[in-house]
C-alpha cells in the first residue's frame, strides 16, 4: 500500500468511495431526511461536489492511499498561510479495506503535510452519530474544543 498524491483520473473513484462512506453520516443527507430532496440535486451529488471542491482548492492536498493500482481511501486538507490553521474536510476508506489502520495513517500523512506547509494546528470535525471519527481523531492526537448544532430551513 502507498500514498501518494492526487490525480485529477482519481477524482470519480474518490467520489464513489465519499458517497458510499458518507451514508448515514453525511450532513447534507440529514438536511434530506428532515426536510426532503431540495432543489435539482440530492445529498449524494451536493458530498460529491465537497470532493470536487476540495481537489480543486488544494490539490496538492489531497492524498490516496492505492494497493496494486486500487483506490483504497483519499484525505484531503486546506492550508491557511496567514492564520496557520489546517483543516482535514474530508476522509474516507473503502469498506474493504477499513480497520487496517489506514484512516489513521492517512491523517498522519496529511498531518506531516500541514505541518511541512508551516501550519501550526491543524482541525477536523465530525458528526455525533460518527462513533468511528469520535474514536480515531482524538487517538490521533486532536482534543475535542467544541460542539455544533446545525439547523437548516426550506426556502
Ligand atoms: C473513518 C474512516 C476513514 C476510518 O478508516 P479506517 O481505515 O477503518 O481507520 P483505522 O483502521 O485507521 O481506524 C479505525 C479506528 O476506529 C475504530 N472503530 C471502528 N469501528 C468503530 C466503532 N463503531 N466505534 C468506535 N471505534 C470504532 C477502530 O477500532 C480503529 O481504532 P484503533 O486503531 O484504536 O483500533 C472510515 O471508517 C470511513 O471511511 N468512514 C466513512 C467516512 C467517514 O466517517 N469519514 C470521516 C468523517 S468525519
Amino acid at each position: 500500500m502507498k500514498i501518494r498524491l492526487f490525480q485529477s483520473s482519481d477524482l470519480p473513484e474518490l467520489r464513489r468511495i465519499t458517497v458510499e462512506g458518507f451514508e448515514g453520516i453525511a450532513i447534507d443527507q440529514n438536511v434530506e431526511n428532515k426536510l426532503g430532496v431540495l432543489g435539482d440535486h440530492d445529498w449524494r451529488w451536493r458530498k460529491m461536489r465537497h470532493v470536487d471542491e476540495d481537489c480543486e482548492m488544494n490539490p496538492k492536498g489531497v492524498f490516496v492511499a492505492e494497493r496494486d493500482g486500487v483506490i483504497l481511501g483519499y484525505i484531503s486538507t486546506r492550508v491557511d498561510h496567514e492564520s496557520g490553521k489546517g483543516r482535514i474536510p474530508n476522509l474516507a476508506v473503502d469498506v474493504s479495506a477499513r480497520g487496517c489502520g489506514l484512516g489513521r495513517q492517512l491523517i498522519e500523512y496529511a498531518l506531516d503535510y500541514m505541518q511541512q506547509e508551516g501550519m501550526a494546528f491543524a482541525m477536523i470535525e465530525t458528526m455525533e452519530n460518527n462513533p468511528i471519527g469520535q474514536h480515531l481523531y482524538p487517538s490521533s492526537g486532536f482534543v475535542e474544543v467544541g460542539r455544533q448544532i446545525h439547523y437548516a430551513r426550506k426556502l
